[in-house]
């Protein structure tokens, strides 16, 4: 390359091509992520849709979710996608189960109370890791989860791991499920995502931690547009 653009190259600042959001139920992962996907023109990508696809299945075909072996294998066999969304009914993406539409059935409350069962074993995350990387090396993504600075994409050009009190986080759950008209009890809710942070933080196979890399932002006091706007200063 002559010098003259080698000396611009480095001069130009390209913003980050591959973004991973991590951090614990609830704590505004795919706003953020949908919002700088959009203003980038970057792909979307929620992880966590794949967890609950293979949960949702495994409770469907009468699975038992302790059933390591059984799980495991079926998260390797099954067929999921995750497309743009093709309905305007609130859904942020399609999920697909072997061409079948399970978009709303991933957020049922069943899911939710054996999600981070799933996503603690081996197989599980082995499949649906392989998946993610694939789409995550292609570059323009905003990828969220849970281990995505840490183990499906460590060479991420920037790495945000967002967090919360778990009370503001079930606050924040809990209107969400009022605003849809679902019932829901403030207290059974914050259990809830007590539960999964802590299932999900202490399994064996890649916990949700922060990254060494990752830049951690409290948004207790902060509101998603002011989180989106300190991150796009930093994408920058
Ligand atoms: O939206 P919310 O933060 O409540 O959950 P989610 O992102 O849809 O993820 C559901 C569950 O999937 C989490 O509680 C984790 O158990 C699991 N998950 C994971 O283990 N690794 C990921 N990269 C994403 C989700
Ligand atoms: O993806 P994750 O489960 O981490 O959270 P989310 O579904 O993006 O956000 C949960 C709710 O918190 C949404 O209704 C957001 O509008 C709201 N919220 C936020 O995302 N960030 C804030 N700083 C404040 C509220």
């Amino acid at each position: 390359m002559p010098v003259l653009s080698i000396l611009f190259s480095s001069m130009i600042h390209t913003p980050a091509s591959i973004i991973a959001i991590d951090g614990p139920a609830a704590s505004g992962k795919s706003t953020l992520g949908r919002l700088l996907a959009d203003s980038l023109g970057y792909i979307f990508f929620d992880t966590g849709v794949m967890y609950r696809a293979v949960t949702w299945t495994a409770l469907q075909r009468g699975l038992n979710p302790s059933d390591e072996t059984a799980v495991s294998s079926l998260a390797q066999q099954i067929q999921i996608d995750v497309l743009p969304a093709s309905k305007d009914d609130g859904r942020a993406c399609d999920v697909l189960v072997e061409g079948q539409d399970i978009t709303w059935e991933t957020r049922r409350p069943e899911v939710d109370a054996n999600v981070s069962q799933v996503s603690a074993y081996r197989g599980v995350r082995e499949a649906m890791s392989r998946q993610q990387r694939r789409i995550g090396l292609r570059g323009k993504v905003v990828m969220v989860g849970r281990d995505i600075g840490t183990v499906v994409l460590p060479e991420a050009d920037l790495k945000i791991y967002l967090d919360a009190s778990a009370q503001q986080r079930a606050r924040r759950r809990y209107d969400e499920i009022r605003a849809r008209h679902g019932q829901a009890e403030y207290e059974t809710v914050l259990a809830g995502v007590v539960e999964r942070d802590r299932i999900d933080s202490t399994r064996d196979v890649s916990p949700l931690r922060a990254a060494a890399d990752a830049i951690i932002i409290n948004s207790d006091s902060m509101t998603a547009d002011q989180v989106f706007a300190r991150v796009l200063e930093l994408c920058k």
